[in-house]
């Protein structure tokens, strides 16, 4: 049995509730999922939550509440959010689940044993309000810290350090042999330059008890707790069923079998230094091959009008909102078609209400409604494809026919909005040909009856192509037109399935209900 794809992406902070990137990374995660199981392959996709850390804390003491009871409820909003926007994952991984803290636990355990975690000795300023201790890069112009870090003490602590320097000459070899490791390619250039300035340091993966007690602690040593990043991007493997036997954990999928992802979805913020310096020099510390290591998938970023979201600027975009106004598949199609993988793009009320109501309304709802209403009115809506054939049929046909290859060849390569393009050219051929053939024309003359029949099998014919292509994307409205064409996607369907032909000579259509009724919204042009 061949390896299932294994996707995973970032795990959300729960510090905060998600807002529309978390919302960007996860849909895109599920398209691909979905897209990979239509090309026939068998697919593990894991998501989750970051639960621990400095700010979770920190948020969980300002509400008033302990950090689990904190972190649950916004947790509960990311889980809602999911379900809500049809994110189908197989795997939850939330830092605090035991069976993750174990994996850390041994992981921590192992890395100790061989050497690779050290003790020592930091001596510098630490900042009392940020609880963090800063570097030359934090003072201003003048040299003095400036007044948000508040009081500023001098600070001699002791914590544990991975060996990450050991690793990067082996870093740099891996990167420059391996030029499928990272999605878009242009990205491994900035991962370079990082190891050639001040990347490669060994790394503090501690935090003394006594100022962060929200997290795992050292099994070694347990005046201290594992800080930030270590316990996060360990999850791609601890779901993953990584040292399952040695930690007794159950109900995670064969590692063997799993490993390695094939596509860790991550925006490009996380890439350097965490992904790809800390987490690939933590796997080869493991002990992990050249052939074991995961490939990233590096995506933009979601800005208004130029800037980033934050809660300051109050320009944070709610998906929900956006869900309850275009509905979830509205809000997907969106998501998917305004941006090119790898990199920004900026959110835009008008064009989410283009893409819904010129795009998926406009294109693709009126094109199902009007050939099913044409095929009720004129034939009480049953199909005779018959023997009739012309030029402008052929035509359909031939564009009905090339799009899966466009289609399969831009979505594998992560090309998702050109590969929503390339299943678009049958929904622009297909409207042309209603406008070109004017059914309605053939239908008041007896003589073009077995055009007519042709022209409406053509129409129902072509939409089904689009529905499968289109599911990953719009899973539940493409469910919604093959109710009403009257056609159930069998289970094992895959894409090179499709062949013309799929609706047999007296097939009888359903019933047309409008699929993205017209939303009223001020439209500017
Ligand atoms: N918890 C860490 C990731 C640990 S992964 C082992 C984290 N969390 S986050 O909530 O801040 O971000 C989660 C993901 O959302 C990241 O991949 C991040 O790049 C992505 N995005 C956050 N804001 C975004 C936009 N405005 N636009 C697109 N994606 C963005 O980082």
């Amino acid at each position: 049995m061949s390896k299932p794809y294994y996707i995973t992406t970032a795990i959300d902070y729960t510090n905060a509730p998600p807002h529309i990137g978390h919302a960007y990374e996860k849909v895109m995660a599920d398209v691909m999922a979905r897209f990979q199981r239509l090309t026939g392959r068998e697919v593990y996709f894991l998501t989750g939550v970051d639960q621990h850390g400095q700010k979770v804390q920190k948020s969980a003491d300002a509400a008033g509440l302990s950090p689990q009871a904190f972190v649950d409820g916004v947790t509960s909003k990311f889980l809602a959010l999911w379900e809500r926007l049809n994110v189908r994952y197989d795997g939850w991984a939330a830092t605090t689940d035991d069976r993750h803290k174990r994996v850390v636990q041994a992981m921590l355990q192992k890395l100790f044993d061989c050497g690779q975690l050290y003790k020592q000795t930091y001596k510098g300023h630490y900042s009392v309000r940020q609880e963090q201790f800063l570097t030359d890069k934090e003072r201003g112009p003048d040299g003095v810290f400036g007044e948000e870090w508040g009081e500023v003490i001098e600070l001699e602590e002791d914590n544990y350090y991975f060996k990450l320097s050991e690793h990067v000459e082996w870093l740099k070899g891996f990167i420059r042999s391996h030029p499928d490791f990272i999605t878009p390619a242009f990205r491994a250039n900035d991962i370079l330059n990082a190891l050639e300035s001040s990347g490669g340091q060994d790394l503090c993966v501690s935090r003394p008890l006594e100022r962060l007690t929200w997290g795992i602690p050292f099994p070694f040593d347990p005046g201290f707790v594992n800080y930030v990043w270590f316990d996060a991007l360990t999850n791609y493997i601890s779901f993953a069923g990584y040292l399952a036997d040695e930690c007794g954990n159950e109900g995670l999928p064969e590692f063997k079998r799993l490993w390695p992802a094939d596509a860790e979805v991550i925006g490009k913020d996380i890439l350097v230094p965490a992904h790809a310096i800390y987490w690939m020099t933590m796997l080869h510390a493991l002990g992990f091959s050249d052939e074991d290591m995961p490939k990233l998938v590096v995506h933009g970023w979601w800005n208004v009008k130029g800037a980033k979201m934050s809660k300051s600027l109050g320009n944070v975009i709610d998906p929900n909102v956006l869900a309850d106004a275009f509905t979830p598949d509205g809000l997907r199609y969106y998501l998917m078609r305004d941006i090119a993988t790898g990199y920004d793009s900026d959110f835009s009320e008008e064009r989410i209400i283009m893409s819904y109501n010129k795009e998926l309304a406009g294109g693709l709802g009126n094109l199902l409604n009007r050939s099913l209403n044409m095929a009720h009115k004129y034939r009480g809506g049953v199909l005779a494809p018959g023997s009739y054939d012309d030029d402008e049929n052929r035509a359909l046909r031939e564009t009905v026919a090339a799009a899966p290859t466009a289609y399969v060849s831009k979505m594998a390569a992560w090309d998702i909005h050109e590969g929503i393009a390339a299943a678009w050219k049958i929904v622009t051929h297909a409207n042309q040909f209603v406008d070109s053939t004017q059914p309605f024309k053939l239908a008041k003359d007896e003589t073009q009856a077995a055009r007519l029949d042709s022209v409406l099998y053509h129409l129902a014919e072509a939409l089904l192509h689009v529905s499968v292509l289109l599911s990953p994307i719009i899973p539940d409205a493409m469910t919604a037109l093959r109710a009403q064409i009257g056609w159930t996607l069998p289970d094992a369907f895959v894409v090179s399935d499709l062949k013309w032909g799929l609706l047999a000579d007296g097939h009888q259509l359903g019933t047309p209900v409008p699929l993205f009724p017209r939303l009223e919204f001020e439209e500017k042009a």
